[in-house]
């Protein structure tokens, strides 16, 4: 490949092959950014983090929806930094937890762009949504519905009434993996979309709970655009209603020949068949993207620890399943090269440094005869490598880089040993 090249869109936007044939990221050339920051490390370029949070809203005017938000799932990058950058973009906020609370929270998302989920919310972490004072909780069952109940009145809520949706399996899915799968009937989130109508009643029976709207989601990377329109069409016939939540799901292209929709291409069919099913342009419409946000913005970069060859030939590398579990958990592709010689011949299973032999991040990637002291890039780890990053074989989680224009800026710092033991308390 040649240098100067500018690369597909499974890399951060802007990234390039430099003048010396190296992978360049933000404008940081991926080995000096290996040599000072040390590998594994997420390396993000800011600026396509910006550029994917402006094209979505610019979408959503595009299609003449004025009251329309783009909620990032946080649990795609829950970091301070990439959450504070999108809280400055204008974004809202999804969080699933207490503890997503409160990393919006310290983001500066105002409580006002915040949405609580969860089929399972604790006690406590509903009372710490009353009293942020959220914009939205996603009711999901019966139980919460009760437990909502008994805390309204005895927590100290900013004002009024707390705002809620129904969340509902529309029995709509998309072609994905099965884990990653959730708008089906036989589901573990949400209300059946027979029982909604219940929901609805017990809801509107308590004072302190005002009922705004509906939401669906029905799984994640979904690679066609048909599901979601399906998905708008459905919830419409649940009645009328102030707020649509519309989910996430969007897919993102990961490897060079599976590539994804365009996400204007994805706002415009969601809202145009939202439009169409009679959900007004009056309307708040919310739609949650995670991974199309944060995947292809960002690369994780390894070093190579050792080849060698038997009946395929094994490049282990000093990360893995700690840092990216994708591969393990769904059969997840991806791509690597070699960051100063892209475009190689040889044949090779990508693998990880942990104690397993399902501990491999791509296999049969084609490499240009990798040797130890390389550095080796996956691009499009940008979604849910760092959430689910562990300590499995006592590695240390790998820290994030932001890159922009030439400069790179520690925003999470490596885990330390130390760290390994900080909550050993006996
Ligand atoms: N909204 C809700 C209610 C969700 O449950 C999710 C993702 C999203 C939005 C964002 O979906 P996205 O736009 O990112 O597809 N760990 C898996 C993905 C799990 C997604 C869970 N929910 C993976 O690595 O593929």
């Amino acid at each position: 490949m040649a240098t100067g090249t500018r690369l597909s869109h499974v890399f951060p936007l802007g990234s390039r092959l430099n003048e010396r044939g190296r992978l360049e990221v933000g404008g940081c050339d991926t080995i000096e950014l290996a040599r000072e920051y040390g590998t594994p490390a997420y390396v993000v370029a800011e600026d396509d983090l910006r550029t994917r949070a402006r094209a979505f809203m610019q979408a959503g005017s595009e299609a003449g929806h004025a009251d329309f938000h783009v909620v990032f799932a946080s649990k795609a990058f829950p970091c301070l930094a990439v959450m504070r950058l999108f809280a400055q973009e204008g974004l809202w906020c999804d969080v699933a937890s207490g503890g997503e609370l409160q990393l919006a929270l310290a983001a500066g998302f105002e409580p006002q762009r915040i949405v609580l989920h969860g089929n399972a919310k604790s006690q406590a972490e509903l009372r710490m949504a009353l009293e942020a004072g959220i914009a939205l909780i996603v009711i999901d069952n019966f139980d919460e519905i009760e437990r909502l109940a008994g805390l309204l009145g005895k927590t100290a809520q900013p004002d009024g009434a707390q705002a809620v949706l129904v969340r509902v399996t529309p029995g709509v899915t998309g072609e994905t993996h099965e884990k990653i799968s959730t708008g089906q009937a036989d589901s573990k989130f949400g209300f059946a979309m027979a029982d909604a109508a219940e929901a609805f009643a017990r809801i509107r029976d308590l004072a302190g709970l005002s009922l705004q709207g509906v939401h669906a989601h029905i799984g994640s990377q979904i690679l066609e655009l048909e599901p979601f329109r399906r998905l708008a069409a459905e919830l419409s016939t649940l009645g009328e209603f102030p707020v649509w939540d519309l989910g996430g799901g969007l897919g993102v292209q990961y490897t060079e020949d599976r590539p994804a929709p365009a996400l204007e291409d994805y706002v415009a069919a969601i809202l145009g068949a939202a439009r169409e099913h009679g959900i007004g342009a009056e309307a708040r419409v919310l739609v949650e993207p995670g991974r199309s946000l944060t995947a292809n913005s960002c690369v994780t970069l390894y070093s190579v620890e050792s080849v060698k060859q038997n009946v395929s030939r094994w490049v282990a590398v000093d990360g893995g399943m700690s840092d990216n579990l994708r591969p393990m958990l769904y059969g997840a592709p991806y791509e690597a090269h070699v960051v100063d010689r892209f475009g190689g011949h040889t044949r090779c299973n990508l693998a990880g440094k942990h104690c397993e032999s399902g501990d491999v991040i791509v296999r049969g990637a084609l490499l240009d005869d990798p040797r130890p002291g390389d550095v080796i890039v996956t691009p499009a780890t940008g979604a849910y490598g760092f959430s689910m990053a562990n300590n499995y074989n006592g590695v240390p989680r790998p820290p994030v880089i932001f890159c922009r224009d030439g400069d790179a800026r520690v925003v999470v710092r490596r885990e330390s040993f130390e760290d390994l033991t900080a909550r050993d308390v006996a």
